[in-house]
């Protein structure tokens, strides 16, 4: 046996589509979980309303785009964050009743939710934060500085504290699971890369960095933001900073 075969190679092969046996994983989830998660105690912070003109253009932005890891300890612009998180998965566009925003998502099922931990950004006080994007406002979840412990559960890698901000993207699985059963998870995971990608593109426009992260301890964040990780759990991370 192949000793590089594991839970992965697994996964690829029982996930494939094949003709004929279009719902051959079946419908696992039968309750579909609302597409917004809302804090509705959090203390509710507007941002500044998102630009679309202005900024450094789509080209020179994949030119100049890098992972970027030494940060200068100054603060990001709140209007610079309101606008990176607006870019990240803002909403853009109303069709029929349904918000759609400026990252794509399978079947527009939205399973991927947006934390913060703020180390350092202008008119912010430091802490946890969830991202509302119906309200494109911040919802307080805990004030303090988290900067070392968000470090840690990035395996020690020193930008989790050094850049001004983390962003942290969480998966609520049956919110894609409800129609896509296990293939799903392909599509969470596709989905977080275009968010990823927006923000990325979005802090070379404003002349910040930016740095794209999955070595992390899972639990170690889940439990730092309160997630119940059967239900919804980290998927990915972004520090966004001055560089
Ligand atoms: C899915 C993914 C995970 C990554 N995880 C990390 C990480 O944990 N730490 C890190 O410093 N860089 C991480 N990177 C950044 C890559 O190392 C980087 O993209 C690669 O070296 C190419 O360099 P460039 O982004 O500057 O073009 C990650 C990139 C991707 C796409």
């Amino acid at each position: 046996m192949d000793k590089f075969k594991g839970p992965g190679d697994e996964f690829q092969e029982r996930t494939r589509h094949h003709r004929g046996e279009r719902t051959s994983f079946g419908r696992a989830v039968i309750v579909r979980p609302s597409v917004y998660k809302t804090y509705p105690r959090a203390e509710m912070i507007r941002l500044e309303k998102a630009s679309i003109e202005g900024g450094m253009g789509i080209w020179g932005c994949l030119n100049g785009r890098r992972s970027v890891r030494n940060y200068m300890d100054e603060p990001v612009g709140f209007g610079q964050l309101s606008q990176v998180l607006w870019a990240s998965q803002g909403i853009t566009a109303e069709i029929s009743g349904h918000l759609l925003r400026n990252a794509p998502s399978a079947g527009a099922l939205y399973p991927v939710e947006t934390y913060l931990v703020v180390n350092s950004v202008e008119s912010l006080e430091k802490g946890i934060y969830h991202y509302n994007m119906r309200e494109h406002a911040l919802e307080c979840l805990k004030k303090g500085d988290f900067s070392k412990e968000i470090e840690k559960a990035a395996m020690d890698q020193e930008i989790a504290r050094t850049a001004g901000v983390v962003f942290i993207w969480s998966a609520v699985f049956d919110r894609c699971k409800h129609k896509y059963s296990q293939r799903a998870y392909r599509y969470i995971y596709l989905d977080a890369g275009h968010i990823a990608q927006n923000t990325a593109l979005a802090a070379v426009s404003l002349g910040l960095g930016s740095c794209p992260m999955a070595a992390f301890y899972d639990d170690e964040i889940d439990e730092l933001l309160g997630l119940d990780s059967n239900i919804e759990g980290v998927i990915y991370l972004t520090v966004v900073g001055k560089t």
